[in-house]
């Protein structure tokens, strides 16, 4: 028999399932025409939401249009330059002609490449930054617009990456990281801003994920594919599977109570690796 004084709330007893549901709702996918954010965007339409696929290229994969018949919603692909203030613009006001709200937004496009630090160009650099952190600035600015037009709050989930948080060996990344590093800050800063709007801001830092844009940097560098491959504690490479969950959680209500947070997704390589250089005289 309970002695403890009992609080009234019942809030508890609804199904996860209900919380993830998200049905009626309406996310856009930055960089979602192929790899993570096309994973990102059958994710969506898995939970019952509908999606719009923002990218820079011509078409999506061929799996995009595998999404509406399988999972009975709205999927919609729209040519944008996320670097390109009209183009996004057009696209977002197209979106909400077309979807009347937006309720969710990833922001999945970005770009890497390897130069070091001493070589790198200002073409370069410049480039890297205008996608990564302009283009992802941009397009959360324009979706939470949207999100308070409507007042009913929205989430916003940016990807950045385990180069915000360390530097990995044999890489030469340090635009990249500059990049992911200003994203994840962005996440912050954007929490607090927007909180009181009821509008969500988080990110996610994956480690080595499998798709096209690792896949270039494993051919042309077969030691570094060695790593990508050993050193995580999970013992493998992730793959877009893994990134699912978290984007899940975050664009929907189940973190309801969640902003401002950063998930790791890299199999542990953030605190560890499993397969460290020996120690040698
Ligand atoms: N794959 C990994 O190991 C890994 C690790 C950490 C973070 N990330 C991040 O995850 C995101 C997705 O990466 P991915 O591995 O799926 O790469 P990807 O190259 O397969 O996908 C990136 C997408 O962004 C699009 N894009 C690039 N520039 C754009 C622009 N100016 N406007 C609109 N779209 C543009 C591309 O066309 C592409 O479809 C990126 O932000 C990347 O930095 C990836």
């Amino acid at each position: 028999m309970a002695t403890h004084q009992r609080i009234v709330d019942d809030s508890y007893k609804t199904p996860i399932q209900t919380h993830l549901n998200y049905k009626d709702k309406t996310a856009v996918v930055t960089g979602g025409a192929r790899g993570i954010g096309l994973a990102l965007a059958r994710q969506v339409a898995e939970l019952g939401g509908n999606v719009a696929v923002l990218d820079y290229l011509s078409q999506p994969d061929d799996e995009f249009d595998e999404l509406e018949k399988t999972f009975g919603i709205k999927a919609r692909f729209y040519q944008t330059d996320v670097t390109k203030k009209e183009s996004l613009e057009q696209s977002f006001a197209e979106v909400v002609a077309e979807f009347g709200r937006i309720d969710g937004c990833v922001t999945a496009a970005g770009i890497v490449y390897d130069a070091p630090f001493l070589g790198d160009s200002w073409e370069n650099v410049i480039r890297a930054q205008m996608v990564n952190v302009v283009g992802t600035y941009f397009s959360a600015q324009l979706a939470a617009r949207q999100m308070e037009a409507q007042g009913t709050g929205g989430s916003i989930v940016m990807i950045a990456s385990i180069c915000a948080h360390q530097t990995l060996p044999t890489q030469h990344v340090s635009s990249y990281s500059a990049s992911k590093g200003a994203v994840k800050s962005l996440g912050h800063a954007l929490a607090v801003e927007l909180g009181p709007k009821n509008i969500r801001v988080n990110t996610i830092s994956p480690g080595y994920i499998y798709t096209a844009m690792i896949e270039g940097v494993m051919e042309r560098f077969p030691s570094l594919a060695a790593l990508m491959r050993d050193d995580p504690p999970l013992g493998r490479i992730g793959n877009r599977a893994d990134i699912k969950g978290a984007v899940a959680y975050y664009l929907s209500d189940a973190s309801s109570y969640v902003t401002g947070n950063d998930i790791l997704v890299t199999g542990g390589l953030h605190v560890g690796r499993s397969n460290p250089p020996t120690m040698t005289k």
